[in-house]
């Protein structure tokens, strides 16, 4: 056998590694902090509207009070579904999982709404927006309900579309802002897995939806996207902080990993947990449910003290959404209804400077090897 040559430096997982230049976000940048396109994320959660950061992701810039009225009202006509995209919808099984729905929605209205000269990026960005939503809830009040629903709700907010569509009522202003602040929380977030998935898609040159595909396939896990879900399991399974503080040992004990917990990148906290913790407080306090909050922050404080580890975003946004009287499986698609603004922004980035992304692996397999005829295997 032929000894290979063993070259380059391997990086776990790519982390510390810089694999390419934006103008979008910083993320830890400048310790625990975020922003987009400069504007921080505390201020953003404290003043601005989703839709106004959806501009500002996928235009570079904020938008002033009446470009905010058009693009929010141009936002609204573009909720309803093609006919065809319904149908497809009212085939899906109604146990499937809610984040293949939206990988399988998306693909077709790449079909029949398909990416053109005349129709380029930022139109099916904001269509995406605008729709993926219905998509979801179009599917799910299907299967539920049995009724084909109307997706005209008046709503321009999309947490408000959101959750009238879910609630078959208009939501509590409580209720439409924490989503409305979670969106923005989840809007965007760096080269982080789904984003780089995008990138690198979109780094082949296919069309839009292909690339948006991607993302949702890999926000689906539980070390991305899918920690909201997770996380809400454990919060769940204690009734009491003391049981809870027990738990949690007991998993940490078996070396298994607590979700929403920890970062790739921040490394003392994540600056968009305070935001969501105040609002799930709230949330929880309007549903009389405090006992909710008490175990979440009694692993909060476990976590701190055996292993001086923080929650992230998805920790008390799966407490936030639980109070809310949203079904556990929508909280990773509630993360797509967010996140699309951030991957469209990246998308358009990467189509505007494009270089092959075509990293190299470090070998680990045998060298050459003589060919083994077929009789002597
Ligand atoms: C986010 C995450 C994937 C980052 O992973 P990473 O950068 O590769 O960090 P590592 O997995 O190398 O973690 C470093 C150490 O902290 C531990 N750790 C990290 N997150 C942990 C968690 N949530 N629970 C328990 N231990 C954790 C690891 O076991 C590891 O310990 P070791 O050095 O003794 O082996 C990881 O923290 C994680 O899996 N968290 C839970 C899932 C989650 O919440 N994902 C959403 C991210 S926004």
């Amino acid at each position: 056998m032929v000894e290979m040559k063993m070259p380059k430096k391997k990086v776990g997982g790519l982390a510390g590694v810089v694999v390419g230049d934006s103008a979008i976000c910083t993320c830890g940048l400048e310790e625990q902090t975020l922003s987009y396109y400069g504007y921080q994320i505390e201020d953003m959660a404290e003043h601005a509207c989703f839709e106004e950061v959806a501009y500002l992701l996928l235009r570079g810039r904020l938008p002033n009070a009446k470009e905010l009225e058009i693009y929010q009202t141009q936002l609204a006509a573009k909720r309803d579904l093609p006919t065809a995209l319904k149908t497809v919808l009212e085939q899906i099984p109604s146990n499937a999982n809610m984040m293949d729905v939206l990988r399988t929605a998306v693909s077709f209205l790449g079909n029949i709404e398909q990416e053109s000269e005349s129709y380029g990026a930022l139109e099916i960005a904001d269509r995406l927006i605008a729709s993926l939503p219905s998509m979801l809830m179009y599917w799910y009040q299907f299967h539920q309900t049995g009724k084909r629903i109307d997706l005209d709700t008046g709503e321009t907010s999309t947490a408000a579309h959101f959750l009238r569509l879910l609630y078959g009522t208009k939501p509590s202003e409580l209720q439409r802002r924490s989503i409305d602040v979670s969106l923005i929380l989840y809007a965007e977030h760096e080269f982080n897995a789904s984003t780089f998935t995008v990138r690198t898609i979109t780094s082949t040159l296919p069309d839009f939806y292909s690339a948006i595909c991607g993302g949702i396939g890999a926000l689906r896990g539980p070390l991305h996207g899918g920690a909201n879900e997770k996380a809400l399991d454990l919060i769940l399974r204690f009734n009491d902080p003391e049981s809870a503080d027990k738990g949690i040992m007991d998993i940490l004990e078996k070396k298994e990993l607590i979700m929403g917990f920890g970062h790739r990148v921040y490394t003392s906290s994540d600056p968009r947990s305070p935001i969501i913790h105040s609002w799930a407080k709230k949330l929880a306090d309007s549903v009389n449910n405090p006992n909710i909050m008490a175990v979440a922050e009694r692993i909060d404080s476990v976590m701190a003290r055996e292993k001086n580890l923080f929650p992230n975003l998805d920790f008390y946004s799966a407490v936030a959404y639980h109070c809310a009287d949203i079904p556990q499986d929508m909280f990773t698609p509630i993360f797509v209804f967010s996140r699309i603004t951030g991957w469209s922004a990246h998308l358009m980035e990467q189509r505007a400077k494009n270089k092959l992304i075509r990293p190299n692996s470090n070998y680990t397999g045998p060298g050459v090897l003589p060919w083994l005829p077929m009789q002597q295997r």
